[in-house]
């Protein structure tokens, strides 16, 4: 999600005759797009602003911009200009969209003084579809189709700083995906919060995704993230008979046992999970399951943990995105009795192994199978692609191919990368 708001700010940018470059000694602007949904993603942005103070004296002409969503928790934006009095933009999650506007009004201002502005407005307000994005991941484009989030999970600031869901318009989002298709991008992944709950003037999720999905062009559809508690099985019918939505679902059950996911107000049970999961694999057999998972909640005993160790080899996720729990300020959870940091890592290292394992046996068996691959990197001879299950396939090619699908026949496994050539 941030990686497409990078790309909408770098669109903002373009429009005023900017480019982007590849170092900061180069730059006349650097903006961070920040993100604050883990203590670990703030710490870095903090290195990195820090990093340009001194920098900065030497450049005076160079004009620095924090936005996004570490600027919309409360008080952030007072610390910031207090701690790095030298930025010189701070626009919240609503307001980025104003980006070109506001360096327009600074490299315009008569003043002696450099102009400093500092906005911030409630994250429910804006839809931010005025930015023509600047891609940068062709052959894959981002959509937004929706923004913020209803859910309160209580370890999450998601809600607070990116404000409640809003669902764009089925016709603009439709327009978007066919001038990209026409334009040549050969995949398209639909993004939100929570995909699963979009609804705008009686389409739901599942309509969406379907009619995107005929749209005549030779193409792949993805989508994240879907919550466990809305994966209906009309969605799942949908993905069944549409052979470009790729089976590769990405459904976040953030811990295995019931009392923890009752504390983090998931509002669906570890049960309940399982079913959705045979739901899915009975009628997509070969669909790759992805997921988001947290160790250390506050309260997570070792029996909340070993329902965690055993749900995900039970499940056994083709990939997991495994997180140490961080309090977040403002949120229910950061008000609870913390556990010790020691506990937490020694829990992740733990998970990290059991799913490292299963990783490494699932890519085995992709193991002298050939696979429709989508090409989308070149580093010199060796192009890198995705199956349409999400597996990253490495291959000899010539670069042309970026773009292209290509058959690849898997010889090479490691861990979660595959090696292969190419199938004629
Ligand atoms: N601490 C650690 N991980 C978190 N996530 C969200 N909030 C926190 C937090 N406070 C994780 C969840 C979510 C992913 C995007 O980030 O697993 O699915
Ligand atoms: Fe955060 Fe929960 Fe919303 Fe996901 S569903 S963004 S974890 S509040």
């Amino acid at each position: 999600m941030n990686v497409h708001e990078s790309e909408k700010i770098a669109g903002g940018l373009a429009n005023l005759g900017f480019q982007p470059v590849d170092s900061r000694e180069d730059a006349d602007i650097i903006v961070f797009n920040t993100c604050c949904i883990r203590d670990s993603a703030e710490k870095k942005i903090h290195g990195h602003i820090g990093e340009l103070k001194n920098y900065k004296k030497n450049n005076s002409d160079l004009i620095v911009a924090i936005v996004g969503c570490m600027t919309q928790q409360s008080g952030a934006t007072e610390s910031l200009k207090e701690k790095y009095p030298f930025i010189d933009i701070i626009l919240g999650t609503a307001n980025v969209h104003l980006i070109a506007d506001k360096i327009s009004e600074i490299i315009n201002a008569q003043s002696s003084k450099r102009l400093k502005i500092y906005e911030n407005v409630s994250p429910t307000l804006a839809l931010h579809e005025t930015q023509p994005p600047l891609r940068n991941s062709y052959p894959n484009a981002w959509i937004n189709i929706m923004y913020g989030c209803d859910n309160h999970c209580t370890y999450c600031i998601v809600p607070y700083v990116r404000g409640g869901e809003r669902s764009r318009d089925p016709d603009s989002i439709l327009n978007e995906a066919s001038a990209l298709l026409a334009d040549g991008y050969k995949e398209i992944t639909l993004l939100g919060q929570n995909v699963n709950s979009y609804s705008h003037s009686g389409w739901n999720f599942a309509r969406l995704l379907s009619t995107i999905a005929e749209l005549p062009y030779k193409f792949r559809l993805r989508f994240m993230t879907s919550h466990p508690k809305d994966f209906s099985s009309e969605i799942i019918d949908v993905i069944f008979a549409k052979h470009n939505i790729c089976k590769c679902i990405h459904l976040p059950v953030q811990a295995g046992s019931n009392s923890i996911l009752k504390a983090m107000n998931r509002r669906y049970t570890r049960e309940s999970y399982f079913d959705t999961i045979q739901k899915i694999r009975s009628r997509l057999v070969s669909c790759a399951i992805t997921t988001d998972i947290m160790v250390g909640f506050p309260g997570e005993t070792d029996d909340d943990f070993n329902d965690t160790l055993d749900l995900v080899q039970r499940v056994r996720f083709s990939n997991a995105f495994t997180f140490v729990y961080s309090p977040r300020k403002g949120t229910p959870a950061a008000q609870m009795v913390q556990l010790p940091a020691s506990l937490k890592r020694e829990r992740i290292m733990k998970l990290i192994e059991v799913q490292n394992q299963i990783v490494k046996e699932i890519s085995d068996s992709y193991l002298g199978n050939t696979y429709e691959v989508l090409v989308d990197g070149v580093s010199g001879e060796i192009l890198t692609g995705k199956t349409e299950t999400g597996r990253v396939v490495n291959f000899i090619g010539a670069k042309e191919l970026l773009g292209e699908f290509v058959n690849v026949h898997i010889d090479k496994c490691k861990a979660s990368a595959l090696g292969g050539h190419i199938d004629c």
